[in-house]
């Protein structure tokens, strides 16, 4: 992509009504522009972060064997009448009456939708497991949106549900849940740690909290310091293995991490006290095991081998899509703006001219960027007349992990500079060499 023909509308002053960090610098980057309150337009950069993190959240959901669907905005009120959250969902739900006079709902959620597409189909154990997810957009009326797309009105998220024969099985889906999480997040340059949640009216322990540690997060967490040294790395998993799955249940959680709904100051106390921490996090998604709830209230059942009709035993399993933008920011930024992990990136790197319009250094940014281009890399060409301070502060801005810069000083001497957006660290080389630089860099990611 080339600046001069891209919609970028990179705003100078600071939005006197954004709070944090954030939300400054994703409405100042040209990434969303509110239409109401709680309710945002994605503008082409911020779309470009979304999309990639969608990508993520799919492929590590259907290496865990999960299969993608995708489901309504707009469901009808009569399915939570029979789950009996039409009425106990309160203020938050959007209700809405068609022009004959039908209640619908623009959905929060979706446990009684397909709850409802299993019972349509799904008769016997045979069919067992199953887990449906889709990712889309979900509307909760919240008294006091705030902070940009972290609490917002309308947001996307990533609902998943697996129905099972019996609990073991339904508990193993949750620790499959659990696993392709703590990927997904680091693919997104996260450390999102699981922590001990509320489970509501339906109690049990069997709800986690993922949650990434910053200042401006709305959760205050306790936890043992010794967690935030676990990370999940790489490492192959046999999603079918339940024992390994539980393995990496019991690696993640068996250490103190709570929220203040669940905070036991006598267990925390157990510490040893230099490793005690006390923070505020960001929610990012959150895994659920609750049994026969809804197969229950909807009659979803299924036929065991020995010809009983029982009801399946379900969980529901949520990441926040959009909020993770803003969590991203919140955990990669300096004062000159956004510092995108390569995993969600919207252009693997900035090509600066600093001199547009001489041939030479025009020819070479063109060539950069016919090479990356070639490589299937996406490169973002500032090749605007601009001066360089200029180009560099949009850069800065808008976060892209790297930046070739090119300019006649150093074509003279046949280099042009590679520069981190994390480290500010600049390396003079020749253009190929950065391209293949760049690929090195992308190759793992
Ligand atoms: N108002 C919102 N704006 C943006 N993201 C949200 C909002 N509410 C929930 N989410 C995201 O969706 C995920 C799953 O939702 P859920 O756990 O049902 O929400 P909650 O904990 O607020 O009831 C949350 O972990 C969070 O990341
Ligand atoms: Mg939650």
């Amino acid at each position: 992509m080339r600046l001069s023909r891209y919609f970028l509308p990179v705003l100078k002053e600071t939005p006197a009504d954004a709070q944090i960090v954030s939300h400054r610098y994703m409405l100042r980057a040209g990434m969303i522009k509110q239409a109401s309150a709680g309710i945002y337009s994605w503008l082409p950069l911020g779309y470009k972060v979304l999309k990639k993190i969608e990508n993520i959240v799919h492929e590590e959901q259907q290496k865990a064997g999960h299969i993608p669907m995708l489901m309504p905005t707009l469901q009808s009120a009569d399915l939570w009448r029979e789950s009996g959250r039409y009425d106990d969902y309160g203020q938050e739900m959007l209700r809405i009456t068609d022009r004959h006079d039908r209640d619908m709902l623009y959905g929060p959620t979706n446990e009684e939708l397909i709850t409802d597409i299993f019972r349509s189909y799904v008769r016997s154990y045979k069919d067992l497991p199953l887990t449906l997810y889709h990712i889309q957009w979900k509307f909760r009326d919240e008294i006091r949106p705030r902070f940009g797309v972290m609490r917002g009105r309308e947001f996307l998220m990533k609902d998943g549900y697996n129905f099972d024969l019996t609990k073991e099985e339904a508990l193993h889906a949750y620790n499959r849940h659990l696993v392709s999480y703590l990927r997904s997040y680091e693919r997104m340059g996260l450390q999102a740690i699981p922590m001990r949640a509320d489970g509501g009216p339906i109690g049990g322990d069997y709800t986690h909290e993922f949650l990434v540690l910053a200042e401006t997060g709305e959760s205050e967490v306790f936890y043992d310091s010794e967690i935030t040294d676990l990370t999940f790395g790489d490492r192959a998993v046999d999603f079918d293995n339940v024992a390994e799955c539980q393995a990496v249940l019991e690696e993640f959680t068996s250490r103190y991490a709570r929220t203040d709904e669940t905070h036991d100051e006598a267990l925390f106390n157990e510490i040893p006290e230099e490793r005690r921490r006390t923070a505020r996090g960001i929610e990012v998604g959150q895994i659920f095991y609750f049994g026969t709830k809804y197969s229950e209230a909807m009659g979803a059942n299924v036929q065991t081998a020995d010809g009983q009709q029982v009801p399946v035993h379900m969980g529901s399993h949520g990441i926040g899509v959009s909020r993770l933008l803003g969590a991203i920011i919140e955990a990669s930024h300096d004062d000159k703006g956004i510092i995108w992990p390569e995993g969600v990136t919207p252009f693997h790197v900035g090509i600066v001219n600093l001199r547009q319009g001489d041939a030479e250094t025009d020819a070479a940014c063109q060539a950069i960027y016919d090479s990356l281009t070639a490589l299937g890399l996406e490169p973002l060409y500032d090749d605007r007349d601009e001066r360089a301070g200029g180009k560099f502060a949009t850069m800065d801005l808008i976060g892209l992990p790297w930046r070739i810069t090119v300019g006649p000083r150093g074509l003279k001497n046949g280099v042009v500079e590679l520069t981190s957006r994390r480290t500010g660290e600049s390396e003079e080389m020749p253009a190929e060499d950065a391209v293949k630089r760049i690929v090195a860099i992308y190759e793992n990611v």
